[in-house]
Parts: C-alpha cells; sequence; structure tokens
C-alpha cells in the first residue's frame, strides 16, 4: 500500500478525475476528506470507498469560500488526527471567445480554478509546515498554454502554474513537495458536456493532435496523482508534469 494510513484531502472528488484520485488514494490504504458543491456524488463516492473497506468523510462546498477549505482541512485532522496530502482539483469551465467573454464567466473561473487552488495550498501549507511534511498536488491544464475560447480559464491554469512554483519555493524547505499536473483531453463530464460537433471535430483530429491517438481517462490522471502522492516522489517538486498523450510536447 502506496499511502497506507495517509490522510488525504482531494477537492472536486464528486465525479471525473477527483473521483478517480480519491478510488485510487484509498485503494493504497489513505483516510479521505472527499469535497464538492454536489452533494448527493460527494455521499456516493464516500459509500462507494466505504463500501470497499476504506475511510472517508465529506464536506460540501465550494473551494471558492474560505470557510468551506478551512473546513476541510478541520475535518481532516477532527477525524483522522492529521493531513499529509491535498490535491487541488475543483475546476470549472465558462466558455467564451474573447469578444463575448462576460465579467461572470471571468469571475467563476477565476474563483473556483484560481482562488480555489490558493485557498487550499495555503489552508493546507500551515498544517503541513508545522508537521514538516506534505504533498501538495494542484490540477493545472493544457489550457494554460493558451486555448481559444478559454481565457479565463487558461489564465486560472497558468497561475496555477505560477502559485506550484511560488508555493514549491516557500515550503520545500519544510518538507513540502508542491507539483502540478497539467492534463490534456480527458474523457469526463467536463468534456461529454461539450457541443456534439466540437467532439466529433476532436474525434476526428485526434490522430494529429494526440500522438497517443486517445482521449485520456480520468485513472491516467489518478495514476500520476498517485506518484506525486506517494514518497516515491520525495525529490521532485515545483514541477508540471503533463499528462496528455504527447498533445503537447
Ligand atoms: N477533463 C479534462 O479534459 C480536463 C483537462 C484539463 C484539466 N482538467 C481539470 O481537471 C479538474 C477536474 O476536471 P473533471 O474533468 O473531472 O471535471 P468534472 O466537471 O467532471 O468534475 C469536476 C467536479 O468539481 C466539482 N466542483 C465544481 N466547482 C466546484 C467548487 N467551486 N467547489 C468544489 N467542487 C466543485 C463539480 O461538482 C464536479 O464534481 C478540473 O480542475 C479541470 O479544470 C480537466
Amino acid at each position: 500500500m502506496r499511502l497506507k494510513d495517509k490522510v488525504a484531502i482531494v477537492t472536486g472528488s464528486g465525479r471525473g478525475i477527483g473521483e478517480a484520485i480519491v478510488l485510487r488514494f484509498a485503494a493504497e490504504g489513505a483516510k479521505i476528506v472527499v469535497n464538492d458543491v454536489n452533494e448527493k456524488d460527494a455521499g456516493a463516492v464516500v459509500e462507494k470507498i466505504k463500501a470497499k473497506g476504506g475511510q472517508a468523510t465529506a464536506v460540501i462546498g465550494s473551494v471558492a469560500l474560505r470557510e468551506t477549505v478551512q473546513s476541510m482541512v478541520d475535518t481532516a485532522g477532527r477525524e483522522y488526527g492529521t493531513l499529509d496530502i491535498i490535491v487541488n482539483n475543483a475546476g470549472i469551465t465558462r466558455d467564451a471567445i474573447l469578444h463575448k467573454m462576460t465579467d461572470d464567466q471571468w469571475n467563476q473561473v477565476i474563483d473556483t480554478n484560481l482562488k480555489g487552488v490558493f485557498l487550499g495550498i495555503q489552508c493546507a501549507a500551515r498544517v503541513m509546515r508545522e508537521k514538516g511534511y506534505g504533498k501538495i498536488i494542484n490540477i493545472s491544464s493544457t489550457s494554460a498554454l493558451g486555448n481559444t475560447g478559454q481565457i479565463n480559464y487558461s489564465a486560472a491554469k497558468a497561475g496555477v502554474i505560477g502559485m506550484t512554483k511560488t508555493a514549491a519555493k516557500e515550503l520545500g524547505i519544510k518538507g513540502v513537495n508542491v507539483n502540478a499536473i497539467a492534463p490534456g483531453m480527458i474523457w469526463t463530464d467536463m468534456m461529454k458536456n461539450m457541443p456534439p460537433e466540437t467532439i466529433k471535430q476532436m474525434d476526428a483530429a485526434l490522430p494529429f493532435l494526440v500522438p497517443l491517438n486517445r482521449k485520456g481517462q480520468p485513472e491516467d490522471i489518478a495514476n500520476l496523482a498517485l506518484f506525486l502522492a506517494s514518497d516515491e516522489s520525495s525529490f521532485i517538486t515545483g514541477q508540471v508534469i503533463f499528462c496528455d498523450g504527447g498533445m503537447k510536447m
């Protein structure tokens, strides 16, 4: 078991990539704080973990709110005695072409995808620096390099990379590793909810866009998150690892 008795928070883990990460972490022995805005999904994931003999509890609420994020850290301490790992995964898209993007679309994405990650890093770091141990994993995106229709999302995801490197510099001496994962096209609801025509066009272009010629699965990201959460990656910090089938090599 690669995470035996470690305590992990994963934000936005009611479905998709976050769900795959908590299921993988729990299977490797971690005790889990599941977070999501969707209470039903979060509850179902907690039940799945418990049904397999694992330990999990849910904190419902938005990562954009300090009280939710602090409550996750407090819950980890109260229920499981400590905090070892946080995966700042919760994210949304509100796509629009530059000249049509509204303030609302901008603010929603920045609040969840940028401020939410800042709050996760900060609240977890306060515990981890005292403890002298911790693993912080932030979910960025290949869109950090720019993507048509995603000026809000790419700003937030590039910001996540900047925060990852700053936090890695500040926390390294305290025994805390901070890294980012930049997923490419991963087949979750986030992608499935795109207009059917866009999905069709992407599928047709797949062999030219993605050298490995497939869409990623949530488990592809969970495997990498497990490595970064485990002590196998103890000499890696401040890195952005692209998990995208070679799309942005
Ligand atoms: N799917 C992809 O192709 C892809 C590519 C690159 C990066 N990512 C990133 O991976 C992460 C997970 O994406 P996914 O594909 O699993 O998406 P998803 O939409 O399937 O799941 C996201 C989860 O986060 C939850 N959530 C949304 N806003 C929240 C908030 N404010 N607070 C707490 N929870 C919230 C949702 O309810 C949902 O359960 C996101 O950060 C996303 O930007 C995804």
